[in-house]
């Protein structure tokens, strides 16, 4: 059985006291109100790690990740942080590679594949975001494009690694913009994914994976979308930051 899992990026949001509301508002609806075993994983800007961390506790369902982590250990890359931090600061996940970073941080695949690899060393584990802009969809090279990322990117590690990863496909175009993909259209590029592992490594090994779906999900489209076959969770930029519209798509598994 894959694990279910709902993750809330917070992107560049929320003063910590904001954070602190916003973490403790999920943290006490979803331990009152949610009847399914989706693990939720808040991912707040890297400087309210701690502050959250302390508050999600000893909670076994609710994690904590990263927005994004370096590639090496330490040393002297001013305004940096490692995955050993993030780690002694409570995240259990990273983010890598979301179109925000590839767009505006110009974040490249070969870069993503040293990050991946460096994050589970660490034993971080990477919810690795992929997906295709609009051009590319019209043009009708979107199964391309996201091929070539998973493979340049994750295609280089073991068959033990790849299984510790979390792939979200975010198609830019949805993202931020209100425009869901259809639930087929997310449903036929997860299974997409899938078959580009299992032909790689094995069909057990791509089944074990879970594969996020991330672009506009909201508490209303969130259980036709989830309910696809291989869509095993979302990842949720803008409706994570109200925690009441973030606990209704965690109960979307309900
Ligand atoms: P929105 O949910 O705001 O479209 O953002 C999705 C996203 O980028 C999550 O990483």
């Amino acid at each position: 059985m894959r694990k279910k899992i709902v993750a809330g990026n917070w992107k560049m949001n929320c003063t910590l006291p904001e954070g602190k509301k916003l973490a403790s508002e999920v943290i006490h609806m979803v331990e009152d109100e949610v009847n399914n075993d989706a693990d939720v994983i808040l991912i707040p800007p890297f400087i309210h790690l701690t502050g959250i961390h302390s508050l999600i506790g000893s909670s076994n369902n609710i994690f904590l990740g990263a927005q994004n982590c370096h590639q090496h250990q330490s040393g002297a890359f001013t305004g940096e942080v490692s995955a050993e931090m993030l780690i002694s600061a409570g995240a259990t996940y990273v983010i890598l590679g979301h179109s925000e970073r590839r767009e505006y941080f110009h974040e490249t695949d070969e870069l993503l594949a040293d990050k991946v690899s460096f994050a589970l060393d660490n034993n971080l584990t990477p919810i690795f975001c992929c997906g295709e802009k609009l051009e590319v969809r019209e043009a009708g090279k979107h199964e391309d494009l996201v091929k070539t990322q998973v493979e340049k990117a994750l295609f280089g590690l073991t068959k033990d690694q790849i299984k510790k990863v979390v792939i979200a496909y975010e198609p830019v175009w949805a993202i931020g913009t209100g425009k869901t993909a259809t639930a087929e259209q997310a449903q036929e590029m997860h299974a997409f994914i899938r078959k580009q592992i299992a032909d790689k490594y094995s069909q057990d090994v791509a089944d074990s994976i879970s594969i996020l779906y991330g672009g506009s999900v909201k508490p209303e489209n969130a259980k036709e979308i989830f309910s696809q076959p291989d869509v095993d969770g979302g990842l949720i930029g803008g409706a994570s930051l109200k925690s009441r519209d973030f606990t209704n798509i965690v109960k979307a598994f309900d």
